[in-house]
This record gives C-alpha cells, sequence and structure tokens, in this order.
C-alpha cells in the first residue's frame, strides 16, 4: 500500500503537469508518488481504472507508463486541486495505490 507519511519519507524530485512527483524515481520500472493531496504511488498502481470511474469530479487522467512492470498506465491525478475529500478513490482501489489528505 502506498505510504500516507511519504512526505515526510520522500524527496519531491519533479513535477508532471503541475503535479508533484516524489521519489525515489528511475523509469521506467520506478515512477515514484503523483500528487500530494491526492497521491497515487505510481509503482503499486496496476491500473484498475475504478479511481477514474468513481470520483465524482474527474480528478484522475490515464497517462502511459511504457516498460512499468505492473501496469503500462496510470491514473494521475492531473485535477487534485478539484477533489472534495470523498475518499473513494481510496475505498475503491484494490491495491491502495491512494493517499488522500482532507483538507
Ligand atoms: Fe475524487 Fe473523491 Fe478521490 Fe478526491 S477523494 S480524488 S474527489 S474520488
Ligand atoms: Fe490504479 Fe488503483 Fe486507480 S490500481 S487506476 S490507482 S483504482
Amino acid at each position: 500500500a502506498i505510504d500516507p507519511n511519504f512526505e515526510r519519507t520522500r524527496e519531491k524530485v519533479d513535477e508532471e503537469d503541475g503535479v508533484a512527483v516524489w521519489g525515489p524515481v528511475d523509469p521506467p520500472v520506478q515512477l515514484g508518488i503523483h500528487g500530494t493531496h491526492v497521491a497515487v504511488d505510481f509503482d503499486i498502481c496496476l491500473a484498475d481504472g475504478a479511481c477514474l470511474e468513481d470520483c465524482p469530479v474527474d480528478v484522475f487522467k490515464w497517462v502511459d507508463t511504457p516498460g512499468h512492470p505492473e501496469s503500462e498506465i496510470k491514473a494521475h491525478p492531473t485535477h487534485e486541486d478539484q477533489c472534495i475529500d470523498c475518499m473513494l478513490c481510496v475505498d475503491v482501489c484494490p491495491v491502495d495505490a491512494i493517499d488522500v489528505d482532507p483538507s
């Protein structure tokens, strides 16, 4: 499961579409955690898609991650600033790849 303390245990190494990337990152096999308010551990996400289907405000978008061992697409929290903290995505992800920090 995603480490809920990632902001303390990891370094912010990059930004993608205005969304933070928390390392370590070593593409294509290690992609880190993407997002801060809505955080997705790309190394755990296996592209189930429930988060995209269920999020009422469409926070997530698919991004291509060719060569990653778990899946070749990931749920990117592109619109994490729109999140209404309903926690649905956290509940439906089968591999607990998502952490939402209610504001
Ligand atoms: Fe979307 Fe709710 Fe998850 Fe926020 S907590 S990203 S609103 S499903
Ligand atoms: Fe990935 Fe979980 Fe969403 S596996 S696509 S973060 S439901």
